[in-house]
Order: C-alpha cells, then structure tokens, then sequence
C-alpha cells in the first residue's frame, strides 16, 4: 500500500471538521474518550428497521468516494460501513453489533497507535499491529482490541458490516 494513496483523503479530513463525539453528548460508547469520528455507508437507524446510508455520506460524499476508493484497494472482506477516527486511543472492547470480519488501516503524521488484539478468544495474551498504512483484518465482534498511545494526527479506517 503506498502512503500516497491517502494524501487526498488526509486533507480533505484535515479541511472538513468531523464531528465531536463524547459520551457527554451521548454519542460516544462507553470505551470511548472523546473523539472526532465520522460514518459513511450504511447505519441501522436506532428507531426504525433496516439499513439506510449515513448522514455522513450525505454530508461529504466526495469523501465517501474516496474511502470507498481505498477500501476497494486495502479490504479483502466486504464491507457496507466504514467509520474515520481522529486521534481516537480506545480502551479494550469488543464490536459486539459489527458482523464477521473488520479490516482497519490508519494514516497520518504519527508514531505509535499499535493495534493490540486479542490472540484468540479465550486467551489473555495480545499481539500488537502496526495498522499505519497496513491493513489488519480481525473479527472485532469476538476479539477485545485496543490501541496503544500515539503521537502526532493519525486517522483510521475502520471497514466493517453493519
Ligand atoms: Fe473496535
């Protein structure tokens, strides 16, 4: 994967302000410390039945095309959402709404932010990925996961099913 292949997406993320998400405003997951965060593709809406595309892609979809652009070259896993994190270092969890495999990948000016995840299920030992411009495929639905601190601006590409 070549690094240039986020430069147009890194500044147009570093132009638009993605919203603010706390648990304050309660739009933010328990696990979660404040963040910046944005969800393109498909959402179940809280209170109706179904999928529907997010407010997100209605808002920016110059910058879903172009995340739809790097998840056709980055995931081997299909995928029908796909969530940007700013900055985000979350605490261990588990994606217990997510379905089957997610593919993660993150960009930016930064140092450290390892991935750690889970070894397999039942284990208490976990392995530490370097997701910069690498993509990690895991099932976040089984697997707790976390990051490690970073340095610097970083974004990640979160691809998953919804
Ligand atoms: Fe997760």
């Amino acid at each position: 994967m070549y690094k240039n292949e986020f430069d147009k997406l890194f500044e147009m993320l570093e132009r638009t302000k993605l919203k603010k998400r706390s648990q304050k405003h309660n739009n933010c997951r328990k696990n979660f410390d404040e963040h910046h965060s944005a969800l393109f593709g498909l959402v179940k809406p809280r209170y109706k039945s179904g999928k529907q595309i997010s407010r997100d892609s209605r808002d920016h979809p110059e910058i879903y095309q172009e995340v739809l652009r790097i998840g056709a070259l980055v995931c081997k896993a299909p995928f029908n959402s796909i969530q940007i994190l700013k900055d985000l270092q979350c605490k261990a969890h588990r994606d217990s709404h997510n379905q089957n495999l997610s593919t993660v990948i993150a960009f930016g000016p930064f140092e450290g932010g390892e991935l750690c995840i889970q070894e397999n299920e039942t284990s208490e030992n976990f392995v530490a990925h370097s997701t910069k411009f690498q993509a990690i495929e895991f099932d976040g639905s089984v697997l707790t996961h976390f990051n490690l601190p970073h340095t610097g601006t970083k974004y990640s590409l979160v691809f998953f099913n919804c």
